[in-house]
């Protein structure tokens, strides 16, 4: 296999002074307690200093017990790494968002956060449900509250000092263009699906200009079919530079100006996704031109319900 370089180092400055985010994060939405908590731990000790998680998935505390464990062995300090959390859709109405905030905080043991997102622009019927439904299984939204309004408490929440950046998941670039024009403290992150089957170069090409740090979830396709990690483009390729299909498509992601996010639960995945290193330039115009299926594997941007969180959770 070959060495690394310093590409898992990567690191991309945020907009207004708000430090840098590494490229490489470790997602947490992993179902069980136990396997989040394990391989939070290990995501840390392998390298990982970016950790992303949600009120959604119910994994903050484990994020936090993890993180708690990490930090008083005197391994890591707080200020090395990157957390975020983000806001549920049932939290969207402008006096819900502290309260959901400080929620998040306290789960995770933190005193600040280093990036708060919406997790998506859809608002739901605010209270304890993460998933409202009517009567005939219909998402309960809430017409009462605009994405701007939301957006107006976490610019509160930055001013405060109480988290260091905000920004948008799940939206689609008409979003991110009336947030961006509209805010006071413009979005330092847009975090969205993105792989070489949904490479969204626009969005991305809109990111660059304005000063916005693209954040792709689902760098490896989620192990969904058709499987990312089997294409031939990609499969040649790691055999080419003695790399992983998986290593192959986090570095394309780093390399093309991305932060992203990807998620384990083996132990041995968790440190192989760290051990990232830089393509040949021929590589990433093979993977650019070469591969052309588009695929979106998850639904949440259509209505804000996630596709990859299992029902019932
Ligand atoms: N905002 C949103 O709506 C949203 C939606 C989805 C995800 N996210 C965030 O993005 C993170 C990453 O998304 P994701 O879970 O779809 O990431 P992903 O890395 O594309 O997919 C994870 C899957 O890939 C497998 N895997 C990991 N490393 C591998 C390797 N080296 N070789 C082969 N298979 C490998 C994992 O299996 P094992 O666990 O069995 O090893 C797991 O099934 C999430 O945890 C979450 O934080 C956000």
């Amino acid at each position: 296999m070959r060495e690394s370089d310093n590409l898992r180092f990567t690191k991309f400055p945020l907009r207004n002074g708000s430090g840098a985010i590494p490229a490489l994060g470790f997602g947490t939405l992993i179902p069980d307690p136990i396997a989040t908590r394990n391989a939070t731990k290990a995501a840390l000790e392998a390298g990982f200093r970016a950790l992303d998680t949600a009120e959604r998935y119910r994994t903050e505390n484990e994020v936090g017990e993890a993180m708690q464990e990490v930090f008083n062995a005197g391994k890591i300090r707080r200020e090395d790494v990157f957390v975020a959390t983000k806001l549920w859709n049932t939290n969207h109405r402008p006096e819900r968002v502290r309260p959901a905030f400080e929620a998040s905080l306290k789960k995770l043991q933190l005193d600040y956060l280093d990036l708060y997102l919406i997790h998506t622009p859809f608002a739901f019927q605010p209270g304890d449900v993460q998933d409202p439904r009517d009567a005939n299984g219909n998402v309960i939204y809430d017409r009462g509250v605009t994405l701007l309004e939301t957006w107006g408490a976490l610019e509160e929440l930055v001013n405060e000092g109480k988290c260091k950046a905000i920004g948008l998941s799940d939206v689609g670039l008409e979003k991110v263009k009336e947030i961006f024009e509209a805010a006071t403290i413009k979005p330092a992150v847009v975090h969205v699906e993105s792989h070489p089957y949904l490479p969204e170069w626009e969005l991305l090409d809109y990111c660059e200009k304005n000063g916005i740090v693209f954040q792709a979830f689902a760098a490896l396709g989620h192990s969904s079919e058709p499987n990312l990690l089997a294409d031939p483009v990609i499969t040649a390729i790691a055999h080419r530079v003695g790399k992983t299909p998986a290593q192959v498509a986090l570095a394309w992601a780093i390399q093309r100006g991305t932060a992203l996010l990807t998620t384990s639960k083996t132990l041995s995945r968790i440190a192989e996704n760290f051990d990232v290193s830089t393509l040949p330039e021929d590589a990433m115009r093979k993977i650019n031109e070469g591969i052309n299926s588009r695929v979106r594997f998850n639904s949440v941007v259509e209505a804000g319900v996630p596709g990859f969180i299992p029902r019932g959770r």
